[in-house]
């Protein structure tokens, strides 16, 4: 019999506690014995659900409950739910979490408390939601030098712009739709600004280069400043606004990660990945390229993900299963202004301004006193030092 926790009852775990009760004949048949949803750890009580009789308000009764073989943390944020991962790991539980602020952050500590104590520290629910792209990565991937990863790694902003675009709804209300609907952070400014797909793309930077990336060296940028006139202009030029979390391997071996609104081609397969869908694209030097695509939040789908673990964490008692990633090394990371793009920008000046200052545009729009287009390829730092001479509406980074 195997016995777990879970910590945290919002929608994730309220999820996990879900699938168990609907699938729970196939989980044991899946794992070869019974499986117990032993502890729920909250600060509330929930009389109307089914498992109240199994919430608890005290860590310490988890913790040291020798019959707890995993606990599950879907705590959220990098306070209560590092204090509480770090504990359970040295007292030799097994962990498993949705929780990528925790992951993006002290992931590579944690990972080695687990690797000193035997014990698993799974994360597939962290990126993705419910698509599995971490294992597959780690594993299925492994023998190649990964080169590019990057992705729509957000359900809230991408179904903030597809509600925009496709609905004509107006920000603050696709943004509450999806709160409502549970893709949502806590404080949504995370999901908006950026933040939850920085913390993503550094767990995906992490595991396809094998060394640490965090936030910080991230530069992120949400969707706050996208425009509907842009979106609609660009839409009308063969193009759709994505936000993207992009990670790559440079000639000299750094790695560069940022997030960004993208301008991606209509024909790209991640432009037609729509409302709360999550797409992840990964480029190896023997695979080539290839796409993950699914539910990238939502109670169930990301529960499902951390029931999988659950499940692998059980059976990966004895021998833990090998993962992580060296430290930061501050040389290891390319400064941002190297990286080359091509990017779209929309300014009040007049074509011979344009002409001048970026010289062999492609131009998508042109009225009196604005211009919409898209510079040549250049480094980051000569698109600043240029774009500073002129007069700026939008500026949005393309996707090649
Ligand atoms: N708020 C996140 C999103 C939840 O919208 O993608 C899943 O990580």
């Amino acid at each position: 019999m195997i016995k777990f926790a879970v910590m945290g009852f919002g929608t994730v775990g309220a999820g996990v506690a879900e699938i168990l009760q609907k699938n729970s004949a196939l989980l044991e048949a899946r794992l070869g014995e019974p499986i117990e949803l032993k502890y729920i750890l909250d600060i509330r009580d929930f009389p109307d659900s089914p498992f109240s009789n199994r919430v608890v308000h005290d860590f310490e009764t988890i913790v040291n409950d020798e019959e707890v073989d995993v606990i599950v943390e879907t705590i959220g944020g990098a306070k209560v739910a590092y204090d509480y991962t770090k504990r359970a790991l040295l007292a030799g539980k097994h962990v498993v979490t949705s929780n990528k602020e925790l992951v993006a952050i002290h992931g590579c500590e944690l990972l080695k408390i687990a690797e000193e104590k035997n014990v698993n520290y799974l994360f597939e629910a962290a990126v993705g939601g419910g698509i599995p792209v971490l294992r597959p990565l780690h594993q299925c991937l492994a023998a190649n030098e990964i080169e590019e990863v990057f992705g729509i790694l957000n359900g809230t902003t991408n179904y903030i712009l597809t509600r925009m675009v496709r609905a004509g709804v107006t920000f603050e209300a696709a943004l509450r739709e999806a709160q409502s609907l549970g893709y949502a952070e806590q404080d949504p400014t995370a999901d908006v600004e950026g933040h939850d797909a920085c913390r993503k793309i550094c767990i995906l930077a992490d595991l396809a280069f094998g060394r640490e990336i965090l936030p910080e060296d991230v530069p992120t940028e949400g969707i706050s400043g996208v425009t509907l006139r842009d979106v609609e202009l660009v839409e009308k030029a063969g193009w759709r606004v994505k936000l993207l979390g992009r990670a790559l391997r440079q000639e000299d071996g750094r790695v560069s990660a940022y997030v960004a609104p993208h301008l991606v081609r209509a024909e790209h397969p991640i432009a037609g990945v729509e409302d709360v869908f999550n797409a992840i694209m990964v480029r190896g030097n023997a695979v080539g390229e290839v796409m993950f695509y699914g539910p990238g939040a939502g109670s169930l789908p990301t529960a499902s993900a951390v029931v999988a673990d659950v499940l692998d964490a059980a059976q990966h008692q004895e021998k833990r299963k090998k993962i992580g990633w060296t430290e930061r090394k501050a040389e290891q990371i390319a400064p941002w202004d190297a990286l080359s793009a091509r990017q779209y920008f929309r300014v009040k000046d007049g074509l011979h301004q344009v002409d001048e200052v970026f010289p062999g545009s492609e131009i998508l729009s042109h009225q009196e006193h604005e211009i919409a287009f898209i510079t040549p390829y250049m480094s980051c730092g000569e698109l600043n030092r240029r774009a500073k001479s002129l007069q700026l509406c939008a500026r949005l980074w393309v996707l090649e």
